[in-house]
């Protein structure tokens, strides 16, 4: 361990690119005790964020090779991750018969299997230390569906169901597992979002496709849902305060978008969560006399 590095707190942030994980970084970094490791695909990107107290790693969720060798640095100064933010993801979207297999298998490779196995490779050196915080991004998409997003929220369900495991297993340990589900959020997500239906487009789902864009698009930008929409830093103060609780919640909704759209859905239950969705989307195949 670094002569003077025992008593601060290290923190793990992945997708620090742009959004919430760099907001976060942003934030924790200005917490006195705390040295935050700000991580991205592409070093360059957040070259930036060092001149603004942050130390900075390569590390792609989907190489295993690069979140050994981030953890390794990080236990090397410090002997253990003390906070892991698994923030990185995207969303793959386009209606279920759609999405080809392998950006499937892709979508899983980032939003489940790259925070499993980095949760994995960080576990050991906190249960030696016998404390630890691990907080996932879900998603209010982590308990409910909008059409056109299958895909994207079986990660979040995912998610879901590994932080519930997980917190259990590890609470004898001292560690603690944080579940952050943020609504409609203004960041680079909805363009991803959009970018990655693109290919996805074909001669039956086209039309839907069209209108799913749009839909996701005006969220974001117009009318109520963009003002109940929240901002990166809504979320990186959530996860603040989160990390600095002696009991944190299980939970963490943020943006009034989540509470409506998560209330909504409970009040209405299946059948009336699936009229309201009639409203709002095209029904694939209603309309079609093939
Ligand atoms: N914005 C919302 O409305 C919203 C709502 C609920 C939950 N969330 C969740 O919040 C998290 C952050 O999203 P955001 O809104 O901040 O979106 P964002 O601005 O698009 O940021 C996503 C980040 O994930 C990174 N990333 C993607 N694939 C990666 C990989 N293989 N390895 C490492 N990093 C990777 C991106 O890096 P590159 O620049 O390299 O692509 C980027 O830094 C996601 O898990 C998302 O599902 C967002």
């Amino acid at each position: 361990m670094a002569d003077g590095e025992s008593a601060v707190s290290a923190v793990l942030i992945t997708g620090c690119s742009s959004g919430i994980g760099r907001a976060t970084a942003l934030r924790l970094a200005r917490r006195p005790g705390s040295v935050v490791y700000a991580t991205a695909r592409r070093p360059a990107d957040i070259a930036d964020l060092e001149q603004m107290g942050c130390r900075t790693l390569a590390l792609d969720v989907t190489d295993e090779a690069s979140m050994a060798s981030a953890v390794q640095t990080i236990e090397a100064a410090h002997g253990a991750v003390d906070v892991l933010v698994n923030n990185a993801g995207y969303s793959q979207s386009g209606a279920v018969e759609a999405v080809p297999l392998d950006r499937v298998r892709a979508q899983f490779e980032t939003n489940v299997f790259g925070p499993l196995r980095l949760t994995q490779l960080v576990l050991p050196a906190m249960r030696r230390r016998r404390r630890g915080t691990v907080v996932n991004l879900s998603s209010m998409g982590g308990k409910l569906v909008f059409p056109g997003g299958g895909v994207y929220h079986a990660t979040k369900y995912a998610i879901e169901a590994l932080s519930d495991a997980l917190r259990f297993e590890v609470a004898g340990f001292g560690i603690r597992v944080v579940i952050v589900e943020p609504g409609l959020i203004r960041t680079a997500f909805s363009d991803a979002a959009l970018g990655a239906m693109r290919g996805a487009d074909d001669a039956v789902y086209g039309e839907f496709h069209a209108a799913v864009g749009r839909t996701t698009a005006n969220a974001y930008s117009q009318g109520l849902s963009r003002k109940l929409s929240g901002t990166p830093d809504d979320v990186a103060r959530v996860i603040e305060r989160a990390i600095a609780a002696r009991r944190p919640k299980t939970r963490y909704r943020v943006a009034p978008s989540a509470t409506l759209f998560l209330n909504l859905r409970r009040v209405l239950g299946d059948r009336g969560w699936d009229r309201f969705l009639r409203g709002v989307y095209p029904s694939p195949g209603a309309n079609r006399t093939d």
